[in-house]
């Protein structure tokens, strides 16, 4: 099959960064929830996964005014922890992500874990956008309550603004990378965008959901696509079917929501041995009690 436009998955979006930068903060932003408080000493110990679902996406990003479509159902966003003790999350989410947040408190710019997770991006050759966190902080920033930050952007200061793009970007290309504000990056894919946001005022995460979203469909379509061709049939059986809680984290309630049946949904993982080497979105087939498994291979291989 060929890539299609119309048949897309959710990407997956997985947020790293050093400890307290914020990035539990702003999924409890986006989603309207409130796991940060909850959680030990404001501290994340384990990779948390959330449904957005594009409904979410268009109505928090309506007032950028996108004339482009949203096609992907949706935005699987993982949340790492960014204590040094727990590298062995952050390589994971690394490993599962389409693309990333890489969140910077502006007061602290730059930090260990911030490198470190930057290091296995580089790695893998994810892109990434870098979420400027807490700009709300800064001296005299105006407050415009969940506005794009190119609307917020207006009602600042020049000193305000000025520290945007100063330590930060001169930090990144000591990392040997560049990077930009998104407003100005003419070159997405070599210069790294980056959006300044703030988790308490939701100043910006219009921008960053609009980002990542026309990002993944502009350069992801191949790797988002179904398909429908089959390699080499996998035989396992199934001992659970499991989804994401949407809207909500995983580890509130246990990691997943378990279900005895499921017709269609937009994310779902089936634990099964042997499915470690399955391609995400290819076919299913049920071998019924009185079918023959060589020919439902055959059927699985296609024409
Ligand atoms: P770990 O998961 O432990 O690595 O931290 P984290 O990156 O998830 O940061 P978290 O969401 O726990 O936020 C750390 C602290 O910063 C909390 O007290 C938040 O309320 C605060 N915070 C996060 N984002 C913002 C922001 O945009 N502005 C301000 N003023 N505070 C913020
Ligand atoms: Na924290
Ligand atoms: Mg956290």
């Amino acid at each position: 099959q060929a890539p299609n436009e119309e048949n897309l998955r959710s990407p997956v979006c997985c947020i790293m960064g050093h400890v307290d930068a914020g990035k539990t903060k702003l999924l409890d932003c986006i989603q309207g929830t409130n796991v940060q408080e909850s959680e030990a000493g404001g501290i994340t110990q384990q990779i948390g996964a959330t449904l957005i679902p594009t409904d979410n996406i268009r109505d928090r990003t309506k007032e950028l005014k996108a004339g482009a479509k949203l096609k992907v159902p949706g935005l699987l966003v993982i949340d790492t922890p960014g204590h040094e003790s727990f590298v062995n999350l952050r390589t994971r989410g690394s490993d599962l992500c389409d693309i990333a947040i890489l969140v910077v408190d502006i007061m602290h710019g730059l930090e260990p874990q911030t490198i470190e997770s930057l290091n296995l991006l580089k790695m893998r050759n994810t892109q990434f956008i870098v979420a400027l966190n807490k700009v709300d902080k800064l001296y005299s920033w105006k407050v415009s309550p969940n506005a794009p930050m190119v609307n917020s952007i207006k009602q600042q200061s020049e000193d305000v603004k000025s520290q945007f793009d100063t330590r930060v970007i001169f930090q990144f290309k000591e990392q040997g990378l560049n990077t930009e504000l998104y407003y100005k990056n003419k070159n997405m894919g070599e210069t790294f965008s980056i959006v300044p946001t703030s988790a308490t005022t939701g100043e910006g995460i219009p921008d960053l959901l609009l980002l990542l979203v026309q990002w993944a469909q502009k350069t992801m379509v191949e790797k988002l696509t179904y398909h429908d061709e089959v390699q080499g049939p996998i035989v396992t059986n199934i001992k659970a079917l499991l989804t994401p809680r949407p809207m909500k984290k995983y580890r509130l309630k246990g990691k997943y929501m378990q279900h005895k049946e499921i017709k269609a949904a937009m994310s779902i993982k089936i634990s099964a041995p042997g499915l470690e080497h399955a391609v995400t979105g290819t076919s299913l087939y049920v071998v019924g009690p009185n079918e023959d498994l060589e020919h439902v291979k055959e059927k699985a291989k296609g024409p």
